[in-house]
């Protein structure tokens, strides 16, 4: 059992032994293989297949699952290594000691957003993208969008959306209006920036490589998703007698969400690991 901590508590040596796991997986190839499959599992609503990784009730599961899968490769480098968790909701700035030079490194620049400072600039050599949804091979920040502004997400909506009894309701989608799930994953039936909230707000908000399937090159993406993964165990404990994922079984033949979501006991790919076998990760690890 190990303990993911606070990124905002780290050492400047857990700090580097962090960013030094990270740069090797990534010379080894594995940090690549990461990005791909996030990629290939990046469908949506729109598509008729079944979803296992966004807008959907796995989206906690399966991304609880993806994190294990990048932390064993680290501690395969590193075994001291475990994956630190951004809590955006108080390190919610540019100035916030998470984008400094030894650990995630800062903004894009001007014009083409390119990050030209820390471990993972392009420019400095061991950073280049190879798998992407777009030609660019540089890692893109645009914190804060200036030019079309949006916030962290504010304590009140981790509050609101962990004070849901519900995990997630039908239709199992990003249209789901209450339930856990949703209101943690952020689709909401806005336009602009008024669409995206809580974990899609902080995609946004970090904008460049952090928007879309590729986000994952951007290696901020792990540290938001185990803050995700610490408000849904957080979700898990103050809710100890509500259903701990839905749906509990798959949903008839005649639903339009038919064979498109995976149910409690249904394995995900490319895992096949069920829901109900990720539910207590507590003899894995724990958060600080
Ligand atoms: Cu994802
Ligand atoms: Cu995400």
């Amino acid at each position: 059992m190990y303990t993911r901590k606070n990124q905002s508590t780290l050492t400047s040596a857990e700090r580097k032994a962090f960013v030094n796991a990270v740069l090797e997986l990534k010379k080894r190839g594995g940090y690549d293989e990461l990005v791909r499959t996030h990629i290939d599992f990046y469908v949506s609503d729109g598509d008729g297949g079944l979803r296992v990784a966004h807008m959907t009730p796995s989206f906690l599961p399966w991304h609880r699952q993806f994190l294990l899968q990048f932390e064993r490769s680290l501690q395969q480098i590193n075994p001291r290594v475990t994956v630190p968790y951004w809590d955006w909701t108080r390190d919610n700035s540019p100035a916030s000691y998470l984008w400094a030079d030894d650990f995630m490194g800062g903004n894009g620049r001007r014009g083409d957003l390119q990050v030209m400072t820390g471990p993972f600039a392009y420019a400095h050599g061991n950073w280049e993208i190879r798998a992407n949804v777009t030609e660019d091979r540089f890692l893109a920040r645009d914190l804060g969008r200036p030019n079309d502004p949006v916030i962290l997400p504010p304590p009140a909506d981790v509050l609101r959306a962990l004070a849901d009894p519900v995990y997630d309701v039908a239709p199992w989608n990003s249209t789901s209006r209450t339930g856990f799930r949703n209101q943690i994953e952020g689709w909401t039936p806005g336009s602009g920036n008024a669409r995206f909230r809580t974990h899609n707000q902080v995609h946004r908000w970090v904008n460049g490589t952090m928007l879309g399937a590729a986000a994952v090159n951007d290696p901020v993406f792990w540290l938001h998703h185990a803050f995700i993964d610490r408000l849904w165990s957080s979700w898990q404990i103050g809710h100890p007698h509500s259903a701990q994922y839905l749906p509990a079984v798959p949903p008839p033949s005649g639903d339009p969400q038919h064979g498109r979501v995976a149910a409690l006991d249904e394995p995900m790919p490319p895992f096949g690991v069920r829901p109900s076998a990720l539910l207590d990760h507590s003899r894995i690890y724990q958060y600080a």
